[in-house]
């Protein structure tokens, strides 16, 4: 049986999430793989700190190189967040001929490609299913459920902790700083949550979902952003009043034209299917010009629904390494970008 060592970069609510799946989960773990999968180190930036998990204390470290650098380790587990230092420890990784499953949007959206370059320069996987709608397959959707199609559009609430925020301020009346305190205890906010309400995690999930479905390398600058920082209680109550409740929508839409992208507060009509995806639930539509109209629902943020997408992508990355066929499903966008508005 083969032995495939993790190092877990970061041991917070996701981080956690995954060292209880793999030390709960390893008849499934081993049945899909036919590996034995361990954590070999952990890198944390307090390790006196008091844990969810007990862990073994020699586990834990507070030096990169302790995981980068060993190279009995397989593959890097990225649930740190934030764009420095972390970047330079994946591409470090990669250096090292490390498989990478990463959670996070901020990298992928704004040096996703540089990643994927080195990854398929040195033959390695980079898998990040849970950087967009955290426990919902979206991006395995994208990358192969409809790659014979043409996606024109791709549409939802993509932000766990904004839809937590508007679900409790509509249906309980509560108000904005309370409920965003109750998102951030429960894990789901970014450690700083004004990427939340400000819009820009969605954006940066939105840039990640339209690169996959419009196979366009497109940016954060292409994506025009509005946060919910302006929206009241009395906003809210009188949306209600007309039959309709406030989200924070995702749109980007993909036509002859070109693409176009946007993330902001939108009135959804009570008797749309979006307007009852409540609290940290998030919902993705995807057209297709031959599939038509699909919506994926789910759990978008905490604890072990993302660690099920980081852990599935794990597992992901040992299937390919007994078959010896990593870094194939490292894809490249094709088409030029063209946006609207853009001069022909
Ligand atoms: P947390 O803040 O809960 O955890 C971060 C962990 O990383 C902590 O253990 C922290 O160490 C460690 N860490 C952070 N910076 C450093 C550093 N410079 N050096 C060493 N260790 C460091 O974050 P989350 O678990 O919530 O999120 C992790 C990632 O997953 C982010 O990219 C986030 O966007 C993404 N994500 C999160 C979701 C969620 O629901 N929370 C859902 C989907 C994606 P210490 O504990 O010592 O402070
Ligand atoms: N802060 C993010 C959210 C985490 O609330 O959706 C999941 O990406």
């Amino acid at each position: 049986e083969r032995k495939v060592k993790v190092g877990l970069l970061g041991l917070g609510t996701v981080g956690t999430g995954v060292a209880r799946i793999i030390a709960g989960h390893q008849e499934e773990l081993r049945n899909q793989t036919s590996s034995q999968i361990e954590i070999a180190k952990v890198l944390v930036r307090e390790p006196e700190k008091k844990r969810q998990i007990e862990l073994d204390r020699n586990l834990i470290t507070t030096r990169a190189d302790d995981l980068l650098m060993d190279p009995e380790i397989d593959v890097i587990v990225e649930v740190m967040g934030g764009i420095h230092p972390t970047k330079q420890y994946l591409l470090k990784a990669l250096e090292q001929g490390k498989h990478v499953v990463t959670a996070n949007k901020d990298l992928m959206a704004l040096h996703g490609a540089e990643i994927l370059h080195k990854a398929r320069e040195m033959n390695c996987d980079v898998y990040y299913e849970a950087s967009v709608a955290g426990g919902i397959p979206i991006l395995r959707a994208l990358m192969d459920s409809f790659s014979s199609d043409r996606v024109t559009r791709i549409m939802g609430i993509v932000n766990g902790t904004t839809n937590y925020i508007l679900s409790k301020m509509s249906r309980e009346g509560a108000g904005y700083e309370e409920v965003l305190k109750e998102a951030q205890a429960l894990g789901y906010a970014e450690a700083d949550p004004s990427s939340d309400v400000g819009g820009l995690d969605a954006a940066r999930k939105m840039v990640i979902l339209s690169t996959l479905g419009f196979h366009s390398p497109v940016s954060l600058e292409d994506v025009d952003v509005q946060g919910i920082e302006s929206v009241s209680r009395e906003d809210i109550a009188y949306a209600k009043k007309m039959g309709y409740e406030m989200k924070l929508l995702g749109v980007a839409a993909h036509d002859q034209d070109g693409i176009e992208i946007c993330v902001q507060p939108a009135l959804v009509a009570r008797s749309h299917p979006l307007a009852s995806v409540h609290g940290v639930f998030n919902a993705v539509y995807v057209y297709g010009e031959a599939v038509g109209e699909t919506m994926f629902y789910g759990p978008g943020a905490g604890e072990l629904p993302t660690a099920t997408s980081v852990v599935s992508d794990l597992v992901s990355v040992v299937k390919n390494m007994n078959l010896g066929v990593n870094g194939r499903s490292v894809v490249k966008p094709y088409r030029e970008k063209k946006l609207k508005g853009d001069a022909q």
